[in-house]
């Protein structure tokens, strides 16, 4: 079976690549040919992800699925939430986010938090979603350079190393997207 994950962030694919079997084959947005930028333009994660899986679906025929996640800090009031992206404004980069988030951050001794992802899967003209959720803290400074985004700053719950000192193999056995993954991947397991 082919399936896009609209997405051309590399992590992610070999994130996902590692948890989905070889029945199924997965294609990025480069691989069908898709250059433009789909405008995440809602107001939660729940609709963007929806919102791109669609697209592609409707402009290039295939099925997809799409994600989108959300930092969600406590004492932010859930923010960045969608905005993870954008925090530190357009265009910015992982270590703008990362500083910005310090910065609000640093008088703060809630330092609860949760990144949450949702799937969308556009598959025979039907819409299903997918939520994974992982607990955990905002650390006071980096640590480690694995991963991407916020991964340096985010100690999940219960482990003493932050997701930037992670291996991917043991990011996947705790992180939101793997929990969405694996039960996107339970979902496919009846089309194999
Ligand atoms: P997106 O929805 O995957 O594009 O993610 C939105 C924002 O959250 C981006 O800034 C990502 O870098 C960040 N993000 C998404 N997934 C992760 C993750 O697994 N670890 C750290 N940051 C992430």
């Amino acid at each position: 079976m082919k399936l896009v994950f609209a997405t051309n962030n590399s992590n992610k694919i070999k994130e996902v690549s590692n948890l989905i079997s070889n029945q199924i084959e997965i294609m990025s947005l480069k691989d069908i040919g898709c250059k433009e930028d789909i405008v995440e333009s809602e107001n939660t994660i729940i609709d963007n992800a929806i919102l791109k899986a669609n697209y592609i679906k409707n402009n290039y025929g295939y099925d997809c699925f799409s994600d989108d996640t959300g930092l969600e800090v406590d004492f932010l009031n859930g923010r960045p939430g969608v905005y993870s992206k954008r925090f530190a404004g357009e265009n910015s980069t992982d270590e703008l986010n990362m500083e910005k988030l310090l910065e609000c951050m640093k008088e703060s001794n809630n330092r609860n938090a949760r990144f949450r992802t949702v799937i969308a899967l556009n598959i025979n003209n039907q819409v299903i979603t997918f939520t994974g959720v992982c607990e955990g803290e905002i650390l006071k400074q980096r640590r480690g350079n694995n991963g991407f985004g916020y991964d340096p700053v985010f100690l999940p719950k219960g482990y003493n190393n932050s997701f930037g000192e992670m291996s991917i193999i043991d990011k996947n056995k705790i992180a939101h997207r793997s929990k969405a993954v694996k039960k996107l991947i339970n979902y496919l397991n009846k089309f194999c």
